[in-house]
């Protein structure tokens, strides 16, 4: 799992990181601001090597050594020159951070420091600097998981600052206010669904499973579903990211429910089987994926994984709980970008509990090849 985090500082005093991404101008021969800062800190090599690479152009970026700076690399990146918005502006920031990560990526470095491209001498407005920073970084740690470490803003100043910890901080939000609201209403939510009756999409999921295979309810909740595998005479591993429903749901099961984050869960070929039952549906879609491939990561060969989505196209929060919904075919493209996996069942349901049979449900069994 990564980390994403904003500091307020100097960029040519941070340590914690492999390379610092420069706000270079297209010469790459230095100047004011971040540019001349770094310069300096990293003395007259770094000029010498800059010179070597004859420029580079807005939004791209390039690689040079970091010399009397205290990492390893400087990410050099031609961030645009704000013009109202009517020169492709958005785009080439978005590129500049694309492609910073993408050098890092390619040069194995995994911890970064980028500071705010093109909010001083280009005056981009900072507040959608910001949005289009952490948006891409994000969608790029999510495309490419378990390749980075550390990604981290250095503000030179405290309203800046201030911006960039706002956008970090709503990327974490979603995932951990849902995680709240199960902290916050763990036994009304068990009272909720623990007598709901299952069985007949638990049996189903059985029914492809060798007696005693292992299985892990991936977000257990209440710990009803775990209960009945073990009655089966499966045996049952289980996890849950709210440490409230692992209290309430390790009485319950009799086993030790682990307080584990989706997108922390690592395993290695364990698991016959996975039941993510209304569980991964609460990530949002840009996270869905990283933990789809540690769900993949997790099951044998031939294992299987069931899961469920709220039928719809809606992404969003929904009383305090954040929701990514599925259709059949929004589902379909998702699951074209795992590999190994192929869709085995498919089917739509209603709510099984009283007052919410309107609500649809989209049902996958997933086998990985
Ligand atoms: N550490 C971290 N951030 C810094 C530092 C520093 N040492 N020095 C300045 N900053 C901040 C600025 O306050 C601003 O918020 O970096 C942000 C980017 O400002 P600039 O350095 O002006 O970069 P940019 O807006 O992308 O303009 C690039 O300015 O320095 C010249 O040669 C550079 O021509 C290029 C242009």
């Amino acid at each position: 799992m990564y980390r994403i985090k904003t500091v307020k500082g100097d960029i040519t005093k941070i340590t914690d990181v492999q390379a610092v991404v420069n706000a270079a101008n297209n010469s790459l021969l230095g100047g004011g601001g971040v540019d001349g800062a770094i310069h300096r800190a990293a003395g007259p090599e770094l000029l010498a090597e800059c010179r070597t690479l004859h420029g580079c152009k807005t939004g791209e970026a390039k690689i040079t050594k970091a010399y009397n700076l205290p990492c390893d690399y400087v990410i050099h990146t031609v961030g645009p020159i704000w013009n109202g918005g009517r020169n492709r502006e958005e785009e080439l920031l978005a590129s500049c951070y694309f492609h910073s990560m993408k050098l890092a990526l390619e040069y194995g470095i995994r911890k970064i420091a980028f500071p705010s491209i093109s909010t001083g001498v280009y005056h981009f407005p900072v507040e959608l600097a910001a949005k289009i920073a952490v948006k891409t970084v994000s969608k790029f740690l999510n495309d490419n998981p378990d390749r980075f470490e550390l990604v981290e803003w250095v503000l030179f100043d405290s309203v800046t600052e201030g911006i960039y910890k706002t956008e970090v901080d709503k990327l974490f939000m979603k995932t951990n206010k849902t995680i709240n609201y199960y902290n916050m209403n763990a036994k009304e939510f068990v009272s909720d669904t623990l007598s709901v009756d299952f069985e007949l999409t638990q049996k189903t999921f059985i029914s492809k499973l060798p007696k005693g295979a292992l299985i892990l309810d991936f977000g257990c909740g209440s710990g009803r579903d775990t209960k009945y595998f073990i009655s089966q005479g499966y045996q049952v591993d289980a996890i849950d990211g709210s440490v409230e429903l692992c209290k309430l749901a390790s009485e319950y099961t009799g086993i030790d429910v682990k307080n584990i984050l989706f997108n922390e869960f690592s395993q290695n070929e364990k698991y016959d089987a996975i039941w993510a039952c209304s569980s991964i549906l609460h990530l949002p879609l840009n996270e869905l994926l990283d933990v789809m491939h540690r769900m993949m990561m997790a099951l044998k060969n031939n294992g299987i994984i069931y899961t469920s989505f709220k039928y719809g196209t809606f992404e969003g929060e929904r009383n305090g709980r954040y929701f990514t919904d599925m259709t059949e075919e929004t589902f379909a493209d998702f699951i074209k970008l795992i590999d190994n996996v192929m869709i085995e069942e498919l089917w739509i349901t209603s709510d099984v509990r009283p007052e919410r049979g309107e609500e649809k449900w989209l049902n996958i069994i997933l086998r990985k090849k």
